[in-house]
């Protein structure tokens, strides 16, 4: 009965999310990546279409079911993942960037199996772009949500993330806190400061989450 009384709070806006790690190959049967599971940017995406909005999530790997009235589209690596956030935010009102976006990616993956040898080998890694600030320095920006995950001085990272890459928010949390897991502890940080919430599930911080943005963003049509 409640729900039913509650305004969706997301109702007429579409939200461009990214999730799960990215995949960037060596060669056709190897590649680098990271242990992201994308619980935390599907949870999302389903708070957000839950609450009304029209929602593009653009994946990464993982194993995870497409949540219910949300489009997914599937990308591998950084540049096929900038490239996916690009087509979709056209009409944005809100990008979240929830995917660990792999900071480099091999220089010259190889055509063929790399075979083994006996000597030490390298692998020659360049910078990937990096797909949140892009977002948010555009001219025209949608309302941009950034994550930090920190292994240690979560506070300061996550505010300093927040400040150079222009978000108006960004949520944070421990490495060891949530990783891989269904629950997590985070905190929100945004420009009157942060915003601790007690562990709980990563379906109801997303609902959180979801309900602070809400809160910050403009009234609709304006
Ligand atoms: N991000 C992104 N593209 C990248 C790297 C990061 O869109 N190439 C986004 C992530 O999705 C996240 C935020 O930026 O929302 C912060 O990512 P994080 O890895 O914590 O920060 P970095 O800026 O990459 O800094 P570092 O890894 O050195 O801590
Ligand atoms: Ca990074």
């Amino acid at each position: 009965v409640i729900a039913f009384f509650t305004p969706k709070r997301l109702a007429g806006r579409k939200v461009v999310l990214t999730a799960g790690p990215t995949f960037e190959a060596v060669d056709p049967v190897r590649a680098i990546t990271n242990t992201s599971s994308g619980k935390m940017g599907y949870a999302l995406a389903t708070a957000c279409a839950r609450a009304g909005a029209e929602v593009v999530l653009v994946s990464g790997p993982v194993a995870l079911a497409a949540p219910a009235g949300v489009l997914r589209v599937d990308v591998r690596s950084a540049l096929e993942m900038r490239a996916a956030v690009f087509d979709a935010l056209p009409a944005a009102d809100v990008f979240i960037g929830v995917a660990a976006v792999a900071d480099y990616r091999p220089l010259q993956p190889a055509e063929h199996k790399i075979k083994k040898s006996g000597d030490t080998m390298r692998i020659e890694l360049t910078p990937n772009p990096d797909i949140l600030a892009e977002v948010a320095s555009r001219p025209d920006a949608p309302f941009c949500v950034g994550f930090a995950a920190e292994s240690r001085d979560l506070d300061a990272y996550a505010e300093g993330k927040r400040k150079n890459k222009k978000l108006p928010m960004l949520v944070g949390n421990l490495v060891a806190d949530g990783m891989g897991g269904d629950d997590n502890t985070i905190a929100l940080y945004d420009e009157r400061g942060r915003h601790p919430l007690p562990r709980a599930a990563k379906s109801m911080l997303a609902q959180e989450i979801v309900e602070h943005l809400a809160n910050l963003l403009a009234p609709a049509g304006r």
